[in-house]
């Protein structure tokens, strides 16, 4: 969703803030903007429509000099997409100029008290607020304001500020909504992700809420609400440019789709030692998991369905009951947590509204809480017990790839930790398990290549294909789930997954002459049962496209069309079959025209709800 990125430095700021706005492209925006600070006065260039536009507007940024600016990608949340509604917004006075990403809750009562003070505001925007509320409260201390102000809003933000009275330095504040400053011998920065920087420097800072920052040419400092200066860790990216570029492949999503070998072998290579499971991330004794009553895996999209897969595997493992739960579902649903439930939370971005606000609703109720996540210091790993990093670098392409392979790698890892402590398991068994994970990157490195010709042509025959199916049982059923996401996100293809046994229930009346059913065959154990179905479905006049693993050749004697994936435990099969699914919906997209990395109406993080 929004973006924020700020510079001050010796170089000229605007082109710097229009290379952090197209690194923030993914996502997901409808209007950009750019504020830049020269010789007391702010010029604000914003407009509706994608970057290129702004960049035309500026002549890529010479237009606007200055060596200090902000600058912002707006996803509309108050008011619609238009010019007069792009950040950044402007005080009455000209002094103060406001990116915002997050919500602002109380700004109907802030703005009925600030028009009565006389401020006219211009935009339908919660944020015009803020700008007008700075300048309230400026009496030439940047930082005064900037607490005065924050003690009166309600809601999420990250806030972007620059005063026309401050040529050195600009303010940022955060609550709920991520920004991390950037050090650099060039300059300083701010911006809500790393993505936005990483060209320029690796050593960043993670703000906490409630501290204001103030970005200076020369350095930067940060302060609490009580204006005390505060110190703060400096910490290294681990990643570099490479990561958040296309390396020559034609989107990103087939580069993270390629990727997905590295990012496993990168989430297990800390984790195994000796053939067994360490989590040194996670403080969960034996004796914490002997008195857990049950597990309640929470997430949304994906990731939700990644703990479809986790539930599966983990109560096969440790024999605790796991429920899954959406997290917009479970944040209204009075759910029963207590100090013997342990919350999973799974999130790539660690910002996701919903399942941040879960996340605060199981702690409220006194569960004990292990997030999932890709990005480091963002707002879900920040406020839970326990965190387990998904080691799957920056994840560009709207629709989750290697993020998702990895948070199954993270359950995985944890199931078998759990069961380790519990000893649900025998000791050698969970080293057989263990040593099959580790052998997981490479199978799938060997899958990519032979699979995704045969997904390019699979996809050439079926990109036409209207109301698809998807149906599996059990881990397969689960795998379904996110091939269905996968497909209709990025190719407008409408498809629905259907555990298998469920079809005759109701669906099964929308099977007719030529339908297209995805049959997930990968559990040896139900194939025959799943030979069943495909058989119910083509009496019915479907046409199937099957997977199954190596060992059942003969599911082309029964499949319109078949592709077999080579062989891991069961437990761990939906790894496998999500790769030629993946591949499947990038080519039907593609077939089909389609925006791949920006799908239409898609945001990348939702950080509302
Ligand atoms: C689908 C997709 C989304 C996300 C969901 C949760 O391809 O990417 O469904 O999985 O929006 O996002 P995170 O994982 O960032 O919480």
């Amino acid at each position: 969703m929004c973006g924020i990125v700020g510079f001050v430095g010796r170089a000229q700021a605007a082109p710097i803030l229009l290379d952090g706005l197209r690194r923030l492209e993914y996502r997901g925006y409808d209007s950009a903007g750019i504020a830049v600070e020269q010789a007391g006065e702010i010029r604000i260039v914003k407009t509706k429509g994608r970057i290129q536009c702004l960049a035309d507007l500026t002549g890529e940024g010479q237009k606007v000099p200055g060596t200090l600016g902000i600058g912002h990608t707006r996803w509309a949340t108050h008011g619609e997409p238009s010019d007069v509604n792009a950040h950044p917004h402007r005080s009455m006075s000209g002094k103060i100029a406001v990116v915002h990403n997050g919500i602002i809750e109380n700004y109907v009562e802030l703005r009925e008290y600030l028009q009565k003070k006389g401020y006219v505001f211009v935009s339908d925007t919660d944020t015009e607020v803020v700008a007008h509320l700075i300048d309230y409260y400026y009496k030439g201390d940047l930082l005064k304001a900037m607490i005065k102000a924050v003690n009166r809003l309600e809601g999420s933000y990250a806030l972007g500020v620059v005063c026309a009275d401050c040529p050195d330095q600009f303010a940022a504040v955060r609550k709920a909504s991520p920004l991390i400053v950037g050090l650099s011998e060039e300059g300083n920065f701010i911006a809500s992700d790393v993505t936005a920087l990483i060209s320029h420097t690796k050593r960043v800072m993670y703000l906490e809420d409630d501290e204001i920052v103030l970005v200076g040419r020369e350095g930067v400092r940060v302060y609490n609400m009580n204006e005390e200066e505060i110190e703060k860790e400096i910490s290294e990216v681990t990643w570099n440019i490479d990561a958040a570029e296309k390396g020559g492949y034609e989107h990103f999503m087939l580069k993270e789709i390629m990727e997905q070998p590295t990012a496993i072998r990168e989430t297990i290579r800390p984790r195994l030692k000796e053939g067994r499971v360490v989590l040194d991330d996670v403080c969960l004794t034996a004796e914490d998991l002997k008195g857990l009553r049950r597990i309640i895996i929470t997430a949304c999209g994906s990731a939700y369905h990644a703990g479809v897969v986790g539930k599966y595997v983990l109560e096969e493992l440790t024999r605790i009951p796991v429920e899954v739960d959406l997290a917009s579902e479970f944040r209204y649903r009075n759910p029963i947590v207590d100090d013997k439930t342990l919350v999973l939370i799974i999130s790539q971005s660690g910002e996701t509204a919903d399942t941040l606000a879960a996340l605060k609703e199981a702690r409220r109720r006194g569960a004990r809480t292990l997030s999932i996540v890709n990005v480091v210091g963002s707002a879900i790993a920040k406020e839970s017990d326990d965190v387990i990093y998904t080691w799957a670098g920056p994840e560009i392409a709207v629709a989750t790839t290697k993020a998702y392979s990895t948070q199954l790698i993270v359950l995985y890892l944890f199931a078998l930790y759990a069961a380790g402590l519990l000893g649900t398991r025998e000791e050698a068994e969970l080293r057989r398990l263990a040593a099959e994970l580790e052998s997981l990157p490479d199978k799938i490195e060997a899958l990519l290549p032979a699979c995704k010709p045969e997904m390019q042509r699979l996809a050439a025959i079926h990109y036409g294909a209207e109301n698809l199916f998807f149906i599996g049982r059990n881990l397969d059923y689960a795998a379904a789930l996110e091939g269905s996401l996968k497909l209709k996100e990025i190719s407008y293809i409408h498809s629905e997954a259907y555990a298998a046994g469920e079809l005759k229930h109701g669906t099964i009346s929308l099977i007719d002459q030529g339908r297209l059913v995805i049959a997930l065959c990968c559990q040896n154990a139900l194939f025959d049962k799943m030979r069943s179905n495909i058989r119910e479905v083509k009496a019915r006049g479907a046409v199937v496209m099957a997977l199954a693993s190596e060992s059942h050749p003969d599911i082309r004697e029964t499949a319109d069309q078949a592709v077999l994936v080579p062989e891991t435990d069961p437990l761990f099969m939906a790894s496998m079959e999500v790769v030629p699914l993946q591949l499947f919906a990038y080519y039907v997209a593609s077939a089909n025209g389609c925006d791949i990395d920006k799908p239409r109406n898609l945001a990348k993080s939702v950080t509302v709800e």
